[in-house]
């Protein structure tokens, strides 16, 4: 007797859902970026943003910051700059507006944490934790380590797994951590990270750019440097995202020019997780919802059950041994 060939799912019945460590499960891959969800609150009224996979809020400090002088943004091909400078109204502030508003929500709300020194991202993450409303933290570690001359978190291994180690013991909150695109050892970074007790990783935050004002013949931006998002990242992303995922073993979130269901497709392929849609969602705030159902349908149509089939299949076979080589790339 001939069998029956399996039936294939309906979009509806493909599962999205992700865990991302520490109990953080989301019911799908598809995030909103730090920085351009502000709190959640904001889309509120155009997005049904609780069938999001999670927010990612604004970053948040120990205390409050005015953020960097104008201008703050501006356009560049495929791309934005922005040099925002981290206002916000400070941890305290932050948990008194908002953290109530989240306990009711079914998304889970992520709070992006900066800070100037390992005692900053401490004291912030203890002031967070066990918060309602709080289902986690990323780490932004793309900011200047102020006792270590400047120099930031992200750009140095020791320096990532520090802050890394110190948020891990002061709470038990599920913890991402932000790589920054400008390293030029991310595997080494990622690694310390990872070693240090991270969760999840989430890669990229924005590459470090500069615009220039012609008329008056200086910088655009009023802090000078700002951090290139959009189209422009997605290759630098999507090559960190890959080399990354080849040598740790905790999920990894991709970021970094994503606008399209192809270019959710190329993530998960290249090892990510999960994504966090960021830039684009400026011009489009329906998109990532969008792009939730957009991915259900492209797995329903080719008979998967579930995305999690996609996840770094286009990584080389041999993932226990990674190239010995610092990066794949070769001019
Ligand atoms: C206006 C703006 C503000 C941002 N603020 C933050 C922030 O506070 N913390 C953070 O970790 N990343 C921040 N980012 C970086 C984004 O979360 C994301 O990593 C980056 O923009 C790349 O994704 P995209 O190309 O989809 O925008 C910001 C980006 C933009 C454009």
């Amino acid at each position: 007797m001939p069998t029956a060939a399996p039936e294939a799912p309906a979009a509806g019945e493909v599962d999205l859902s992700v865990d991302l460590g520490r109990g953080l499960v989301l019911r799908n891959p598809l995030l909103v970026a730090s920085g351009t969800f502000g709190y959640g609150i904001e889309y509120g009224e155009v997005v049904d943003i609780q069938l999001l996979g999670a927010i990612c809020s604004k970053g948040t400090t120990l205390r409050p910051r005015r953020g960097n002088p104008p201008p703050r943004v501006t356009e560049t091909p495929a791309g934005m700059l922005n040099s925002i400078g981290l206002q916000n109204p400070g941890v305290d502030g932050v948990l008194e507006k908002y953290a109530d508003i989240w306990a009711g929500w079914d998304v889970p709300v992520i709070v992006n944490v900066a800070g100037e020194s390992v005692d900053d991202y401490v004291e912030v993450a203890r002031r967070l934790d066990g918060q309602p409303g709080v289902a986690g933290i990323e780490l932004n570690i793309s900011c200047p380590n102020v006792g270590a001359g400047g120099l930031q978190f992200a750009l140095d291994a020791g320096a990532a797994g520090e802050v890394t180690a110190a948020v891990r013991r002061a709470t038990d909150l599920p913890l991402m951590v932000k790589l920054s695109p400008a390293a030029t050892d991310v595997r080494g970074i990622a690694k310390a990270i990872a070693d240090a007790g991270a969760d999840a990783i989430s890669a990229v935050n924005t590459l470090p750019g500069l615009a220039i004002d012609r008329m008056r013949r200086r910088p655009l931006l009023g802090n000078t440097f700002g951090g290139l998002s959009g189209p422009a990242l997605k290759p630098v992303a999507l090559r960190v995202v890959y080399e990354v995922a080849q040598v740790v073993n905790i999920p990894i979130v991709g970021i970094g020019g994503i606008g399209s269901l192809d270019d959710v497709l190329d993530f998960l392929m290249c090892g990510a997780v999960a994504v966090q849609v960021g830039t684009a969602v400026f011009a489009d705030p329906v998109l990532p919802l969008r792009l939730v159902d957009e991915l259900a349908e492209w797995c329903a149509a080719r008979g998967m059950s579930s995305y999690r089939e996609l996840i770094g299949t286009a990584l080389p076979q041999r993932r226990d041994k990674p190239s010995v080589k610092q990066s794949e790339y070769r001019p």
